[in-house]
């Protein structure tokens, strides 16, 4: 009777240390995130005990400020600090602006966007990715932040590869963040990246790379299937690699602002034209190679 008692006390006591480190993390990670003065006008105080529960339930890869006082526990480390969204070379004036986030799985980005002013926001994601694995977990946690938030962030169900057939030369700033080496055809990516561009705009583009001293002024996409135990990681351009692809794929002003560990580069890139110098759209696929093989009199 006397052990079954104490062994009660314990498990009280055991709640109420986890409680206290629980309330403690919470505290530590809103001091290391102090509420940015460009919050939404209408963020919430505090979260009902019910949204909290809806909260719970959700796998964040982000942390994202949901009431004034709650910020997700998410996993990735980008956090929330100024200099974060610097890092990835977002500017805090976007008024007016309108915003793409490719890959922006819970939308950290996008919120950021919109709390810098941009007039439109839209975040694409796959249903599907690549790899043929359903990204529907990943669609929860946005749906529920930007409810939480009151946002107008738009979402876009859509691969990268397609992003463009929603908004053609649309956006002035099209963000895309740790997606290109999950793909299967990065180079098509940055295609549809180009043309969801007004000509003008800015891509900024964020990446884990390949490095080693052999590879270092090759111009390359290194196929590294698996790595780092993702299945769903795929290739890895050099750094030269990745400035040359940009520039075939019409940008320019191609500028690395950021080198992190991974190895990992943020790039900001001007899109000033059609990809590859050529208008692909005009080219008529076997018409064309008939007509100047016919030109050039060669038998067909
Ligand atoms: C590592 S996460 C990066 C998330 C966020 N952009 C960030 O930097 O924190 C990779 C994201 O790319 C998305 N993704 C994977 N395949 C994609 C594709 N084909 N088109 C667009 N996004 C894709 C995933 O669903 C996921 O949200």
């Amino acid at each position: 009777m006397y052990n079954e008692e104490c062994q009660k006390e314990q498990a009280e006591q055991r709640k109420e240390e986890i409680a206290k480190v629980m309330e403690a993390d919470q505290q530590a990670r809103l001091k290391a995130q102090k509420v940015h003065p460009l919050n939404p006008p209408n963020l919430r105080d505090t979260l009902t005990e019910s949204q909290l529960a809806e909260v719970a339930k959700i796998k964040w890869w982000h942390s994202i400020r949901l009431a004034k006082n709650f910020v997700t526990d998410g996993l990735c480390e980008h956090g929330l600090g100024d200099d974060v969204f610097s890092r990835f070379g977002m500017s805090k004036n976007l008024t007016g602006k309108c915003v793409a986030d490719v890959g922006g799985w819970d939308g950290l980005f996008s919120f950021r966007a919109e709390e810098q002013g941009a007039e439109e926001v839209q975040l694409f994601e796959p249903t599907v990715d690549d790899w043929g694995n359903p990204t529907e977990a990943y669609h929860n946690g946005f749906a529920l932040a930007k409810y939480l938030r009151d946002s107008n962030v738009e979402k876009v169900y859509s691969s990268v590869y397609e992003a463009h057939l929603h908004r053609e030369s649309y956006f002035d700033v099209v963000m895309c963040f740790g997606v290109m080496y999950h793909l299967i055809a990065p180079l098509l990516a940055l295609k549809s990246l180009n043309f969801m561009l007004k000509v003008g705009g800015t891509l900024l583009l964020e990446t884990a790379v390949h490095e080693s001293k052999h590879t270092a002024n090759l111009p390359a996409w290194m196929v590294e299937p698996g790595k780092a135990d993702d299945p769903t990681n795929c290739m890895y351009p050099t750094k030269a690699g990745l400035r040359k692809s940009l520039k075939a794929f019409g940008f320019a002003q191609i500028e690395e602002l950021a080198e992190f560990p991974g190895p990992r580069v943020t790039c900001r890139a001007v899109k000033t034209g059609p990809i590859m110098g050529i208008d692909t759209r005009r080219y008529r696929g076997m018409d064309e190679i008939r007509a100047l093989r016919e030109k050039r009199g060669e038998k067909l």
